[in-house]
């Protein structure tokens, strides 16, 4: 297995050279990708030189070398997983054969539309997050912020790889559309709604990567079982680079939950608004929104699209391999709740069919341990506050609960009941402004702004003081 050549234009460990087809193909991309880069992505600070992390190796440990780089000349590469010896297809109609190295004739519009829409999500969401950084709260998020963004447009790499490489003339047409989209525009949206949403606060910003990254990391869990083996591989080593933006999520929301407690501590009779603290319950209406956005992601919860993915073995459960479950799935049922004359009742559908509710299952347990995270710095504080996770039928706009209003726990309720509450679960115009006024810069190297806690460590063992960009 080469390990990563550098020397090339495009990184790569898929030995690039000996196919010049595809070389050259990618080399024709590459300066269109850097024009969307210097239009749609981080909004100035490319000629600044910024602590990043690059992948140097493929492999679990000592993967990543860390270096000042300006962003624009960040190393995007080609990288995939090691492959698995013989390795077989694990769930669906084929289970048993050999994985395919090649895109089977019959699944390829399948897979060619489940590869642009992941690979849509990568640009959108730096184009999404691309003013933040004028308003970061220290030099230290601003470096992570711009991690995320060099490694959403290295993911976006590795699905043009597919594309280019797997899917001829169609493929490469995809890739040219891949940077034409916009996110939010309305002419030529992003293909999912949370990736057309405006990311322009901090708040939103660690929202974000909790819950929509936390989407991602599900759909790629899933795609990485796929009997497609260079997907697969690809799919293992992108969840490496997410996980890192995860913990941004999680941990800056901890953060700022963190410094509303010291707040509310040091000042038990004034509102954190006259201290310049977010209050909980918008940090609580922030999640509400973002997560319910983010379940969304997964799809209708009966779906013919899922079972045909599952049936051809092109997209399994996350960790499918590693499930003591029947992969075959073929007699199971999946007992889903079901809107019926105006209530709720249990209905039994095929597995297969339920295959994008039992990924959101996953999901949403995930998010509950984020959120006994959350809770416990409340504990920690003292501070008597829940943060509880909404419901997964509250407020959808996609699959069998978005014709009905919920509450936060789930029940059904009228228009009136959520016209009238609404203001108090999604944040309101009042909450908005109030956020967007904290976000103010702060890049004075060693300091942070009011509103959050520094972090409990810097990166790569560094302290929090380091100068993570040469400003
Ligand atoms: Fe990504
Ligand atoms: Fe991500």
């Amino acid at each position: 297995m080469p390990g990563i050549d550098y020397s090339q234009k495009i990184p790569n460990n898929v030995d690039l050279k000996s196919d010049k087809r595809l070389q050259r193909a990618l080399e024709a991309w590459q300066p269109n990708y850097i024009d969307w880069w210097r239009e749609m992505g981080p909004s100035d600070f490319n000629e600044n030189e910024i602590y990043l992390r690059t992948a140097v190796g493929v492999d679990r440990e000592g993967w990543a070398h860390f270096d000042y780089v300006k962003m624009p000349d960040y190393r995007w590469g080609i990288f995939l997983a090691e492959p698995e010896h013989e390795r077989r297809i694990g769930f669906g109609d084929h289970m048993g054969d050999p994985a395919w190295q090649q895109v089977p004739g019959e699944y390829r519009n399948w897979l060619r539309r489940i590869i642009v829409t992941q690979a849509d999500t990568e640009p959108a969401s730096v184009e999404q997050q691309r003013l933040l950084g004028h308003t970061a709260p220290s030099l230290y998020d601003l470096r992570n912020l711009f991690q995320v963004n060099v490694e959403e447009g290295r993911h976006l790499w590795a699905m043009v790889y597919l594309l280019h490489g797997f899917f001829g003339r169609d493929g490469r047409e995809e890739a040219e559309e891949l940077l034409e989209r916009r996110s939010g525009n309305a002419d030529h949206p992003r293909i999912l709604g949370t990736f057309n949403e405006p990311c322009q606060d901090w708040l939103s910003f660690f929202c974000f990567t909790t819950y929509t990254d936390r989407d991602g990391k599900f759909q790629l869990l899933s795609l990485a079982e796929s009997g497609l083996d260079p997907l697969s591989r690809t799919c293992r080593f992108m969840l490496t680079e997410e996980a890192h933006h995860m913990f941004v999520g999680q941990t800056g929301l901890g953060r700022v939950i963190e410094r509303t407690c010291q707040l509310m501590k040091e000042h038990p009779n004034k509102d954190v608004r006259e201290l310049g603290g977010i209050p909980l319950e918008i940090i609580q209406r922030y999640i509400n929104f973002w997560c319910s956005s983010s379940n969304d992601l997964f799809g209708g919860e009966v779906s013919s699209n899922a079972s045909n993915f599952f049936s051809a073995g092109i997209k399994g459960r996350a960790n499918e391999a590693k499930l003591d479950v029947d992969h075959g799935a073929t007699e199971g049922v999946y007992a889903l709740d079901v809107m019926e004359e105006g209530r709720l009742t249990k209905k039994e559908v095929p597995l297969r069919n339920a295959m994008n509710e039992i990924l959101r299952d996953e999901y949403v347990s995930d998010n509950e341990k984020g959120i006994v995270y959350f809770n416990k710095i409340l504990d920690k504080n003292g501070v008597d506050f829940r943060f509880r996770l909404p419901n997964r039928r509250f407020n959808r706009s996609i699959g069998i609960y978005s014709d009905f209003h919920f509450d936060l726990q789930g029940n059904p309720i009228d228009a009136e009941t959520w016209n009238r509450n609404s203001p108090d679960w999604i944040p309101s115009d009042e909450d908005k402004s109030y956020v967007k006024s904290l976000m103010v810069p702060c890049h004075e190297q060693g300091k942070i702004a009011g509103w959050i806690a520094p972090p409990a460590k810097g990166i790569n063992q560094n302290a929090f003081e380091y100068e993570y960009v040469k400003l």
